[in-house]
């Protein structure tokens, strides 16, 4: 038996984020899991590097596309090393490019299939026709009238609905797939399978879209316009459609059309997968993509799953276009990898969209990791090292302890083996229907019973009285018994600590091939010689934690966007103080979409990347021979500092300022003036036609560094 898992490729025209990881770390959990049970399993990464968009991330960063994308693939293969989530560390066993040649000759032979084919309704798949309509480079997706914005100004391009940047205009020549020939055939496959496309609410908005017509399928783009892609075979003047490119490389990276792909990995042995998307990218996957598959006389996909969006705190979509990202960097630098895997798998329930905050990634890992988990194998540990030599006792309880026993509320063998038995089947069945959160819900339901047990025995109380031996064996066997179920279980979604827990309980089988539905209670050998014991989950220091992550997250935001899109892994940690190089982009991209007469409206992320921060007067004092300015020092909860000039001397005496709160522009370019660098600028209103300023400050406390939104 084998079992093949996707994420989707990314496009490498700018650097992963959290939303990314995403994905990669559910594919990982599942072939983890899948692994466990001794099934051969293939899992698939990798990058989508043709097409337009990466042409010009690639124009924009003065690199060759291929370079462009050769970037992206570096920081890619240090993130997901960082993330213990490539090969060396048991996660994904390809990283697929589509720039492999592999990949060239398997998706030539993919459009060929298609080129010969006949439509369901007996028409040909692919024909020649002239394109003419809104293409939006960021979605690689050509645009409907209901899917875009019109713009103010008729003769300008209509934006996207989606990334809010304009949309280009394509004229032109181009192959097109019948799409509109295949609603019949999709609609049966959506039916007859009903685990097609999960969850159940995205098949049936999938059904409806295709219920509701499909149009066919701009295929191809002039090699004069699209330049950075495959070849159409046998008419290499155009380029084939990125989707057409990108989808097939589930198909190519194990060997369909290309003999030795196929010899080293298998087609035949692999195919189908099991798609796991963002449902951003639902169509192509549920549409698109077995539309294809049914030209080609290909077998379909296993089902697609769409999950839903991680959100910023204020319920929007987190995207670097939106500068609201979660920095894999930060994110690395202040949590481990384990904490990271469980926040994400236990916070979203599953295909609904879930909200990201490091307060909250901050409380779970005290509460469910450091409280709950790493506290039950520590106290047990450090339990049996104390009152059993450091070895695992027996669990049995003889007739004569019994009584003693469950006055203590030490369950019998039968009922706990019975419980955890229960908590495991309906952790495995959670699991296999992808619902990691209510899975992650009953293993702690094993954690929490555990606790109570202790709580309720007292172990430290029993040691005291030789008398209660063996009631004290008993509670450290069971607990102990729990935590190795739990490790056992817990292995796909706390690789590292697991391992840990595991070494410590002085077990030694490799729990990436241990199979859950194969425990039995008893399993624990006693006598059992125990580990060192180390603390697993250190509690994390909130405020100290938020403090540092926003001093970062600052520094980060404060750089051109070009350098933050190519920024390597690392690098936020290791550039020191904040820089204050950043542009002020205030107003640049003002649309007059939707404006009143007169008013020219930024959107909510042009406003977003103006950083705001508190400040306290430090110094002030005045420059020679400058009559209107002051120089300042103001405290914004950086290592130092900031230096700011400030023309509000003929108002101000400096004096006067010292130890005032006020709003400074903290990511303004800094600029040079009478000899002086200004690392920002101070906010304040201009009063009459003589433009007084008058400062503007905080009515309540307020701390440095807080930013204003
Ligand atoms: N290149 C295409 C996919 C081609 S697959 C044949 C693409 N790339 S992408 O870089 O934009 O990645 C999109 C995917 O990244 C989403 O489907 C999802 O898996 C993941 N995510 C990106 N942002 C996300 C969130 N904010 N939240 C959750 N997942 C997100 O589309």
């Amino acid at each position: 038996m084998t079992f093949y898992v996707t994420t989707p490729i990314y496009y490498a025209n700018s650097l992963p984020h959290l939303g990314h990881l995403y994905t990669m770390i559910v594919a990982d959990a599942i072939a983890r899991s899948k692994r466990q049970q001794g099934i051969e399993t293939f899992f698939l990464t990798g990058t989508d590097e043709h097409g337009i968009n990466i042409e010009r991330a690639a124009q924009k960063n003065n690199r060759t596309p291929q370079e462009q994308a050769d970037y992206v693939v570096s920081y890619f293969t240090k993130m997901t090393a960082a993330f213990g989530l490539d090969t060396a560390h048991g996660g994904y066993d390809i990283f697929m490019r589509t720039t492999n040649p592999f990949h060239y000759e398997g998706v030539s032979e993919l459009w060929r299939r298609v080129a010969q084919a006949k439509t369901p309704k007996g028409n040909d798949a692919l024909y020649k026709g002239h394109y003419e309509g809104w293409f939006c480079a960021a979605c690689a997706g050509y645009k409907t009238e209901d899917e875009y914005a019109p713009p103010a100004n008729p003769d300008d391009q209509p934006t996207c609905l989606i990334h809010d940047t304009k949309l280009d205009r394509v004229s032109e020549e181009s192959y097109f797939f019948r799409l509109s020939d295949y609603d019949e055939a999709l609609l049966q496959l959506y039916d007859s399978r009903e685990d097609f496309v999960r969850p159940a609410a995205r098949r049936n908005e999938v059904k409806s879209f295709v219920a509701g017509g499909l149009q066919d399928l701009s295929v191809s783009r002039l090699n004069t316009s699209v330049s950075w892609g495959v070849p159409v075979p046998a008419d290499p003047k155009h380029t084939m459609y990125v989707w057409f490119d990108a989808l097939s490389n589930y198909i190519t990276a194990i060997g369909f059309g290309n003999e030795q792909q196929n010899r080293a990995l298998g087609f035949e042995k692999f195919w189908p997968a099991l798609h796991m998307v963002g449902k951003d990218i639902l169509r192509f996957h549920a549409v698109y993509w077995p539309a294809f598959l049914i030209a080609a006389g290909l077998e379909q996909p296993r089902g697609i799953y769409a999950h839903g969006m991680w959100l910023d705190r204020n319920g929007r979509k987190m995207s670097k276009t939106l500068g609201n990202a979660v920095e894999l960097d930060v994110l690395n630098k202040h949590f481990s990898i384990d904490s990271i895997r469980y926040f994400l798998l236990r916070e979203m329930v599953f295909g609904d969209d879930g909200r990201f905050s490091y307060e909250n990634l901050i409380a779970r890992t005290n509460s469910d990791l450091a409280s709950g988990l790493g506290n039950l194998s520590s106290r047990t540990l450090t339990m049996i090292q104390r009152y059993c030599d450091g070895r695992v006792p027996a669990g049995s309880i003889s007739d004569e302890a019994r009584l003693a026993a469950k006055r203590a509320g030490v369950e019998d063998e039968i009922a706990i083996s019975h419980f955890l038995s229960h908590a495991r089947d309906e952790f495995i069945r959670e699991f296999e229907e992808l619902a990691f959160s209510r899975a992650l819900e009953e293993a702690w339901a094993i954690v929490a019973r555990a606790d109570k047990m202790i709580s309720d025995a007292k172990p430290w109380d029993l040691a005291k009285d030789p008398k209660q031996r063996e009631t004290l064996n008993a509670v450290l066997y069971r607990a102990a018994e729990s935590l190795r179920w739990l490790c056992v279980l817990l292995y796909p979604v706390l690789p590292t600590a697991t391992r840990e827990i595991y070494q410590q309980l002085g077990l030694a089988d490799d729990l990436s091939s241990t199979n859950p539905a194969e425990l039995k209670w008893g399993g624990l050998q006693a006598s059992t010689k125990i580990g060192e014991v180390k603390p697993l989950f250190p509690r994390i220091d909130k405020a100290k934690t938020m403090e540092e992550i926003k001093k970062q997250e600052s520094a980060a935001g404060s750089q051109e966007p070009e350098a933050a899109e190519t920024r390597p892994l690392g690098r936020v940690l290791e550039s020191g103080a904040p820089s204050n190089v950043g542009v002020q982009h205030s107003g640049q991209h003002a649309t007059e979409a939707d404006a009143v007469p007169g008013v020219a409206y930024i959107d909510i992320t042009d406003f977003a990347r103006i950083d705001l921060r508190v400040g306290e007067v430090k110094t002030a004092e005045r420059i020679p021979k400058a009559d209107k300015l002051l120089l300042i020092t103001v405290d914004i909860g950086e290592e130092k500092p900031r230096q700011i000039l400030a023309g509000i001397a003929q108002y101000y005496e400096p004096e006067k300022l010292v130890g005032r709160k006020i709003v400074v522009v903290a990511n303004l370019k800094s600029r040079k003036m009478r000899g002086y660098e200004s690392q920002g600028m101070l906010l304040a209103a201009s009063i009459g036609d003589e433009g007084k300023p008058v400062i503007a400050t905080f009515a309540e406390e307020v701390p440095n560094g807080a930013r204003l939104k």
